[in-house]
């Protein structure tokens, strides 16, 4: 692939590209600039959309929480309290609620006092972790995997499988954006948005806007930040001594997108949702899904990504549920998704005296599953382009998070 004449910086950038994929923002064509992030391969996807019905007091909640138990019921939390949701509304806390957060022991619950644990029956119940905020109170939640992160108005805790952490340095963290696997996690309050980076051996913290002013920030697989400024989606990149952002593009041609809403990191699989004025686009690796934006919604306040691996959108008066043909409440086995999703993007050239290496049978798929999550996020594979469909490199990565179930 030739040279890219870098204009601003004045110098000839030459790459062979073995690969045949190009790096991000080598596949330009007339006008684009060569400095915008671009997908390597693209796909639309068929929104499956339903709507939620709020219980009154959450309607026009500024600050509504979501999260879903692991048999998919829905609960909602804000200012009036904590609600079931779905068939069977129901008030199950009245206590303000500061934040949510799927964990395998039920929906932990920062309400303004404490902490709460509701296991899906009874009343919530207070959780263990509650004593170590001390008189701290609870201002957001998230998870990392097996791990918790509570942001609480005297430090930032991490519960993790046998050890906590404090960071007293972190105090009053009200929202935490982070997934399985991240390296990162961006980091929300009253000072600027910070990222707290997490290397071999230590927590490095750095301001996210000292560069450009970002209303949200998300981490992504690699390492990635995006970010949203003045409606236009963003990538730190590293440069000497700092950082900088570069436009984002949401197809192999256009322009870095605009009149973004909202931003969402999937927990589980760490996709990126991006909701825009003309659809929703999920970001994996270089691999970009859009979907049609859901009628009738007035402009998006919020967009909460839950465990399922849906997302929900809310104007500030009603929220909608997006999902995919991957998204669904139950865990990714490989009968059920993985095995389909070879026959349908694999099988073509992966089979025993095929084109290409087998990939036959959940053996395969096991060892070599961070190569194939690589693969398919890099948008090599399918070799021959075409589009994907019944998954994509998230779908394994919700395979591989859930314990590569049978
Ligand atoms: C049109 C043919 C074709 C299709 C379809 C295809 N591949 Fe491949 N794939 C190849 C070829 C050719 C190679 C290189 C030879 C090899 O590794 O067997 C390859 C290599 C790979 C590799 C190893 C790459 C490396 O460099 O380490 C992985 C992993 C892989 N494919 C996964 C997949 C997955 C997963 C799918 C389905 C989503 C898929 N491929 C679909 C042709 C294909």
């Amino acid at each position: 692939m030739g040279c890219i004449w870098l204009a601003t910086l004045g110098v000839a950038a030459c790459g062979d590209d073995p690969g045949g994929a190009g790096g991000p923002g080598a596949g330009g064509g007339a006008g684009s600039a060569p400095d915008v992030v671009r997908p390597q391969a693209t796909e639309v996807l068929s929104a499956q959309v339903s709507q939620v019905t709020l219980p009154p007091e959450l309607q026009g909640d500024s600050a509504l929480r979501l999260a879903v138990t692991t048999d998919g019921t829905l609960v909602g939390g804000g200012a009036h309290g904590l609600y079931r949701l779905g068939d069977a509304p129901a008030q199950l806390s009245d206590r303000p609620v500061r934040g949510l957060a799927a964990t395998k022991d039920g929906i932990l619950v920062a309400t303004d006092q404490t902490l709460l644990r509701w296991s899906g029956t009874e009343a919530p119940a207070p959780s263990p972790l509650a004593r170590l905020l001390g008189t701290g109170q609870p201002l957001a939640l998230a998870t990392r995997g097996d791990e918790v992160w509570i942001g609480a108005s005297d430090a930032l805790h991490q519960v993790g499988g046998s050890s906590t952490l404090r960071f007293a340095d972190l105090a009053s963290v009200s929202r935490i954006a982070t997934f399985a696997g991240a390296t990162d996690l961006v980091l929300g309050g009253p000072a600027a948005l910070r990222v707290l980076r997490q290397t071999m051996t230590m927590f490095q913290t750095n301001q996210l806007d000292d560069e450009v002013p970002m209303l949200d920030a998300v981490p992504a697989p690699g390492g990635r930040l995006l970010g949203l400024s003045g409606g236009a989606l963003l990538e730190r990149v590293a440069v000497t001594g700092g950082g900088a952002w570069r436009p984002v593009a949401l197809d192999k041609d256009g322009p870095g997108a605009t009149g973004v809403e909202a931003l969402a990191v999937d927990p589980v699989t760490g996709s990126v949702w991006v909701v825009h004025a003309m659809g929703v686009a999920r970001i994996e690796g270089t691999r970009v899904a859009t979907l049609a934006r859901p009628m009738g919604l007035g402009k998006v306040t919020a967009a909460l990504a839950t465990t399922d691996g849906s997302l929900h959108l809310y104007d500030g008066t009603k929220v909608v549920r997006v999902a995919t043909d991957t998204s669904g409440t139950g865990p990714v086995g490989y009968a059920s998704h993985i095995a389909p999703f070879y026959e349908a993007n694999c099988k073509r050239c992966h089979v025993p005296l095929g084109r290409a290496h087998s990939l036959d049978g959940i053996d395969a798929w096991k060892t070599e599953v961070d190569n194939i999550i690589v693969q398919l996020e890099a948008g090599n594979m399918p070799d021959d382009k075409m589009p994907l469909s019944s998954g994509g490199p998230g779908l394994v990565r919700r395979w591989k998070q859930g314990g590569l179930l049978p």
